[in-house]
């Protein structure tokens, strides 16, 4: 590992190039990687993000050789994912009298992960800063780019972000400034981007919102290149990149109910999915005559089947609904099952079955884990009795956003 690398006054690189062809989120990182991590020497030297978990013990080794371990005061971790924290239990070993810097959810993580139980914490909230003697850190809350408990951090004085994963690129490059690449590093910059970032784009805007009255004058992500060429491109693609693209999308909505538990999800979705610009229509099938039912779906992008359960089974007429669909070409659009239960919810199982025997693509819990690592947005979508409290109402809105995110980007 090279030491020599000062991006700034008193802040050194502290890194670990990954020239493998790494495994990562299922894909393979043809260009490898790096770690990037870095230690501000100031009056409480800080040490801001880490390396992955495989050369822990080489990286305490490296923060050993550039400063007395023991006099580190604090270590942040803006992401607790082992790329990026899996240095921390070497580190830590090692600066013992060092307080670790997170947000609040990331705290138990970083306890359970690195065995952490007997350590300093000190929990920031979004807008906070720390004082580490001779510059100043200010945390700026991230949550879901790309886990919940994200956050940034910007050295006021050096006017430089430190965003973690936000604005990597996955590249094993020795030269760590993008104007010192020699190449566009641009291609590589949204390939990162679309990999990681965009499954989560909703909260690129929070992003936006958080680095909008900063100054920036150098990003030094956790991944690839240090930017300081044209720091406000980068910080511009994000933002048109993270935008709605597609418009005149539609979604189709079919219940059945016992008790309205089920109409009120209905009504909740159709809510949530207007508020994003998806014209949607809603049909008791019960109430509506068939053919009507059937045309929305054709001419819907987006296609939401759900009903209150009685005997393990679904109720009134939406099973006829259900077989139709079994017999049409609906390509292309997406699908998911919903309803409120009182005990097991067999009905919104059975909607599900149905549902992907059709050709749409049906949105699952499983899928929505494996493309994007969420744990947040479930489907089918199901409700224990009424959806009325904020939290049954906000697992529906996620639903609903999550779908409306799909059908409004073409990226
Ligand atoms: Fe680079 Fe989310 O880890």
């Amino acid at each position: 590992m090279n030491t020599n690398i000062q991006i700034a006054k008193d802040i050194y690189w502290a890194g670990k190039i990954d020239d493998r062809e790494v495994p990562f989120h299922r894909l393979v990182l043809a260009k490898g990687t790096t770690y990037n991590s870095y230690l501000l020497k100031t009056g409480k030297p800080t040490v801001i993000d880490t390396v992955d978990i495989e050369f822990g013990r080489e990286f305490a080794e490296l923060i050993s050789s550039m400063i007395d371990p023991l006099d580190i005061a604090y270590i942040v971790i803006n992401h607790t994912e082992p790329d990026h924290s899996g240095g921390l239990a070497a580190l830590a070993a090692q600066a013992t009298n060092a307080t670790i810097v997170c947000t609040e959810i990331a705290v138990p993580e970083l306890q359970e992960m690195y065995k952490l139980h007997g350590r300093n914490f000190l929990i920031v909230k979004d807008g906070d800063t720390l004082d580490i003697g001779g510059k100043t850190l200010l945390f700026k809350e991230t949550p879901y780019l790309h886990t919940e408990e994200t956050m940034i951090t910007y050295c006021v004085e050096d006017k430089i972000l430190f965003p973690c994963d936000i604005f990597s690129t996955h590249v094993a490059v020795k030269q760590l400034f993008d104007d010192e690449a020699g190449f566009d590093i641009t291609e590589d910059f949204k390939g990162y981007y679309s990999a990681i970032i965009h499954p989560h784009r909703r909260y690129v805007r929070t992003l936006m919102d958080a680095v909008r009255d900063l100054d920036i004058q150098m990003i030094a992500p956790s991944h690839g290149f240090i930017l300081r060429e044209d720091v406000r491109k980068y910080i511009g693609l994000y933002d048109s990149m993270s935008r709605d693209t597609m418009q005149g999308k539609k979604a189709a909505i079919v219940y059945t109910t016992i008790k309205n538990n089920t109409k009120k999800m209905a009504n909740l979705l159709r809510d949530a999915l207007t508020e994003n610009g998806i014209e949607t229509e809603v049909w008791d099938a019960d109430k509506s005559p068939a053919a009507d039912i059937l045309a929305s779906i054709i001419s819907a992008d987006a296609v939401f089947v759900g009903s209150s359960t009685r005997y393990a089974d679904m109720i009134g007429n939406l099973e006829t609904i259900l077989k139709e669909l079994l017999t049409m070409n609906l390509e292309g659009k997406l699908a998911a099952a919903f309803g409120s239960y009182g005990w097991s919810g067999e009905a919104i199982e059975v909607i599900h079955d149905y549902l992907k025997q059709t050709n749409m693509t049906v949105q699952s819990t499983s899928d929505v884990i494996k493309s994007t690592g969420m744990t947040h947005v479930e489907f089918p979508i199901r409700v224990r009795f009424s959806p009325k409290d904020a939290e049954k109402a906000q697992k529906i809105k996620h639903a609903a956003d999550f779908v409306s995110d799909l059908l409004l980007s073409s990226l």
